[in-house]
C-alpha cells in the first residue's frame, strides 16, 4: 500500500502535469474524478489531496464540486486555480468575476511567511489563467501572496493543512512551482518518497505471479518501449507462460516489422516465445472507407483483439491478454475530462473479448517511469530510449482514409526524413520526429507536366512528457534536403510541408 496523493479532477487541462510533478517527488498519485465517493478516499493510504483547475466558474451551481468533508478528512489539501476558488467558495469565502482576466506570466509577491513557499524568493514569477478570483477568504484563512491584478493569489489555513493557489505551480512557466509542489507533498503531507522504480519492479513481479498463477498470458508486442518493458516484466514474473504476439498490421515504419522480429524473434537477444502474425490485408480491408480518426482507432483496436483471440485459440489455454498501456494513454482516453483520442489499447478496445482478464502492468506509470523500469530490468538503452510509436501506427499519421498507396508514401518519406536527421546528427531523444501524410492533394509541375499529388507533412517536436510539445527548430538545410529527396524519390508527392504547431493547440500525431 503506497503512500498516495489523490488529484481530484475538475476538468483542468494540466491535471497530468500535476501528477507528473508529484511523481517527480517519488510520491505515488492518482487522478480521480471529482465525484469520487468519500468512502473510496478514506479506504486509500491517503496522504493528501490536490484539487485541479477547471474551465467552469464556481459561481455557477451546475459546476463540478466536491463535499466539504474533503477538507476535513485529516489530510492536507492544495487547491489549484478552480480548485482554489472552490475551496474558498465551499468554506464560506467569496469568489467574483475578476475585473481583468489574468492570462500568462505575472509577478507573484509573497505577503506572509508560509510553509508552502519555503525557499521561494519573496517575488517570483507565476503562470496565471483565470477569469474569476477569490474576493474574500474564508474565516480562519490568511492571504499569503498577491499579484498586481489578483489580491488573493494564495491563501491558507495552515493549522488545518489547507492551501490554495490561484496560479498554476505545475507548469514550467512558474519556475518555483515544482518546489512548491514538492514542499506540499513531502513536507506538509509528510510523504516519505516511497515511490521508487526498483520497488515497483519487485512488488509488480510478485503481484503478477499471484494474479496469473499457472495461466498463460498473451502479450501484444509492438517493439515499442511500452510493450517491450511489459514483455521484460512479465517474462521476469512468469517466464515461459508468456507468449508475445507481434501483429504486422502493415502500418509500421519502413523495415520495422523485420527489425522487431530480429530483436525479439528466434535468434534475437531476448529469450521469449515470439509469434509474428502477418495481418496487413486484414487491417487494410477493415480500414477501407474509414476516414474519421476515432472510427479508425476503434477499427484498429477491434482488429488487434480479433487477431489476438485467433492466436490464443491456436495456442490453447490462454487466459490473459497483456498490453503495454501506460498512464497517459489512460488519461487521454478520457478519465473524466474530454476524450482527446481513444488510445488503441484503452478506449479503442471492443467491449467483448474472449480473455478472462486484461493485464496492464504499466498502467499507472508515466513514460519516463516506464523507461526507468526498463533499465531496472536490464533492457538495452537503444530500446529503452526509442521514440514512441503509436499503437495504431501510420494510420494516425495518414489523415483520412488509409490505403496501401498512402502507407507506401508515408513509409518512404518517413524513412528519408529519419535518414536525413541521422545524417545531420540531430538528437531525436527528447521528442518525436516523423513524416505524415496530409489528405491534401494540390497542383504542381514536374518536368513539363502538371502533377496533382499529395503533400507530405514533416513533424519534429521536442517534448519531455508528450503532454505539451513544441516544434523543433531544425536546421534549414535538413528540411531542404529532406524535401528534395522526398520529392525526387517518393512517387505521388509534389509538396512537402513543415508543421510548426505546438501541442496544445495541436496534438503530436495528426489524428
Ligand atoms: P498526441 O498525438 O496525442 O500523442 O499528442 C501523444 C503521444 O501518444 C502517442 N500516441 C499513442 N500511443 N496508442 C499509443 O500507444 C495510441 O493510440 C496513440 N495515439 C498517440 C503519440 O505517438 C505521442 O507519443
Amino acid at each position: 500500500m503506497q503512500e498516495t496523493i489523490v488529484i481530484l479532477d475538475f476538468g483542468g487541462q494540466y491535471k497530468q502535469l500535476i501528477a507528473r510533478r508529484v511523481r517527480e517527488c517519488s510520491v505515488y498519485c492518482v487522478i480521480l474524478p471529482h465525484t469520487t465517493p468519500l468512502e473510496a478516499l478514506r479506504a486509500m493510504p491517503l496522504k493528501g489531496i490536490i484539487l485541479t483547475g477547471g474551465p467552469r466558474s464556481v459561481r455557477d451551481p451546475q459546476s463540478p464540486t466536491c463535499s466539504s468533508t474533503v477538507f476535513s478528512l485529516g489530510v492536507p489539501v492544495l487547491g489549484i486555480c478552480y480548485g482554489a476558488q472552490l475551496m474558498a467558495h465551499i468554506l464560506g469565502g467569496s469568489v467574483r468575476k475578476a475585473q481583468v482576466s489574468e492570462y500568462g506570466n505575472a509577478d507573484l509577491i509573497l505577503d506572509a511567511s508560509s510553509g508552502i513557499f519555503r525557499d521561494v524568493p519573496q517575488t517570483t514569477t507565476c503562470w496565471m489563467s483565470h477569469t474569476d478570483r477569490i474576493e474574500r477568504v474564508p474565516d480562519g484563512f490568511a492571504v499569503t501572496a498577491h499579484t498586481a491584478d489578483c489580491p488573493v493569489a494564495a491563501m491558507e489555513q495552515a493549522a488545518r493543512g489547507l492551501y490554495a493557489v490561484q496560479f498554476h505551480p505545475e507548469v514550467v512557466h512558474t519556475p518555483d512551482g515544482a518546489r512548491m509542489i514538492r514542499t506540499f507533498v513531502r513536507e506538509i503531507c509528510g510523504c516519505s518518497g516511497d515511490w521508487q522504480m526498483s520497488s515497483f519492479v519487485q512488488t509488480q513481479t510478485e503481484w503478477l505471479r499471484e494474479r496469473i498463477g499457472n495461466g498463460r498470458v498473451l502479450l501484444g508486442l509492438s517493439g515499442g518501449v511500452d510493450s517491450s518493458v511489459t514483455a521484460a516484466l512479465l517474462s521476469r514474473a512468469i517466464g515461459k507462460q508468456l507468449i508475445c504476439v507481434f501483429v504486422d498490421h502493415g502500418l509500421l515504419r519502413k523495415g520495422e516489422a523485420d527489425e522487431v522480429a530480429s530483436v525479439f524473434g528466434a535468434g534475437g537477444e531476448f529469450d521469449l516465445q515470439f509469434v509474428r502474425v502477418p495481418a496487413q490485408q486484414l487491417f487494410y480491408d477493415a480500414l477501407a472507407g474509414a476516414a474519421e480518426p476515432e472510427q479508425k482507432r476503434k477499427i484498429i483496436g477491434e482488429q488487434f483483439i480479433r487477431v489476438f483471440e485467433a492466436e490464443a485459440e491456436k495456442i490453447g489455454a490462454v487466459e490473459f491478454l497483456a498490453q503495454g498501456t501506460i498512464y497517459p494513454d489512460v488519461i487521454e482516453s478520457g478519465s473524466g475530462g474530454a476524450v482527446i483520442k481513444s488510445h488503441h489499447n484503452v478506449g479503442g478496445l471492443p467491449n467483448a473479448v474472449s480473455f478472462r482478464a486484461i493485464i496492464e502492468p504499466l498502467r499507472s506509470l508515466f513514460k519516463d517511469e516506464v523507461r526507468a523500469v526498463g533499465r531496472e530490468l536490464g533492457l538495452p538503452e537503444s530500446l529503452v530510449n526509442r521514440q514512441p510509436f503509436p499503437g495504431p501506427g501510420l494510420a494516425v499519421r495518414i489523415v483520412g482514409e488509409v490505403t496501401a498507396e498512402k502507407v507506401r508514401i508515408v513509409q518512404e518519406a518517413d524513412a528519408i526524413f529519419r535518414e536525413e536527421l541521422d545524417r545531420a546528427g540531430i538528437d531525436t531523444g527528447e521528442g518525436q520526429f516523423f513524416a505524415a501524410l496530409s489528405n491534401m492533394r494540390s497542383v504542381g509541375v514536374m518536368g513539363d507536366d502538371r502533377t496533382y499529388a499529395y503533400a507530405v507533412v514533416l513533424r519534429a517536436v521536442l517534448t519531455s512528457d508528450f503532454m505539451t510539445a513544441r516544434a523543433a527548430r531544425l536546421p534549414y538545410e535538413v528540411l531542404e534536403e529532406s524535401m528534395h529527396r522526398i520529392i525526387n524519390e517518393v512517387r505521388g508527392v509534389n509538396r512537402v510541408l513543415y508543421d510548426l504547431t505546438s501541442k496544445p493547440p495541436s496534438t503530436i500525431e495528426l489524428e
